[in-house]
């Protein structure tokens, strides 16, 4: 499913001047597979230009507790994106906008993490961070990405983001959490533009 959505707000917030100057560039495809983005499980709403990208996942979620399968422990979901890169110009990711849910019993740890890559390199950049219980709580995390790793010039660059959370109750065996990824969004300042 896709829907448009209205980003006036982040437009009117202002860029650097680098980022008024690549701002043609626009997300031509997505798509997302996953343990945790099956198929028709994930919605996907894009501005009118096509800048940024709100994926709501329905079944993002990992598990542990006494009687849990061990695979449902960590979830991932691969989201493969093609995006148009103005003449002149090349992108990197600066970070990734999460909103998520968690609950965790005492010393049971939620690890999250994000990478990703183009197509046409083996480079990666990424970032992570964890949650410790008792902790229970819906928070927007923002992932930041570094090393950052440059997209072709002027050409479609396809990659790839890949999104994973590993929940773990080795320090608790009696104890149980949950950890679920709500919605990844990919807006206008999470690209780092720079002249070719
Ligand atoms: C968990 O996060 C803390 C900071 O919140 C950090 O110091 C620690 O290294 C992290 N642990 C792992 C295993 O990533
Ligand atoms: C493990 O989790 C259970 C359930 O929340 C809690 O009652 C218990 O105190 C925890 N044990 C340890 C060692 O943290």
């Amino acid at each position: 499913m896709s829907v448009k959505i209205s980003l006036v707000p982040i437009f009117i917030c202002g860029f650097l001047a680098l980022q008024a100057a690549a701002q043609d560039y626009s997300i031509k495809s997505y798509a997302f597979l996953g343990t945790g983005c099956p198929a028709g499980s994930t919605t996907v709403a894009t501005d009118a230009k096509n800048q940024a990208l709100l994926a709501r996942f329905n079944a993002f979620t990992a598990n542990v507790g006494p009687g849990v399968p061990i695979s449902h422990s960590r979830k991932n979901c691969d989201a493969t994106l093609t995006i148009s890169v103005p003449d002149g110009y090349k992108f990197s990711f600066n970070h990734f906008g999460y909103y998520t849910g968690y609950s965790l019993d005492k010393s049971v740890n939620a690890r999250y993490n994000t990478y990703y890559y183009f197509q046409s390199d083996i480079a990666e950049g990424g970032g992570n961070g964890n949650v410790t219980g008792l902790s229970s709580d819906l928070k927007y995390i923002s992932t930041p990405v570094s090393p950052p790793v440059w997209s072709d010039c002027g050409i479609d660059a396809t990659v790839i983001v890949d999104t994973a959370v590993r929940v773990s109750n080795t320090a608790n065996r009696s104890g149980s959490g949950t950890f679920n990824y709500q919605q990844l969004n990919i807006l206008p300042d999470s690209f780092t533009w720079a002249r070719c």
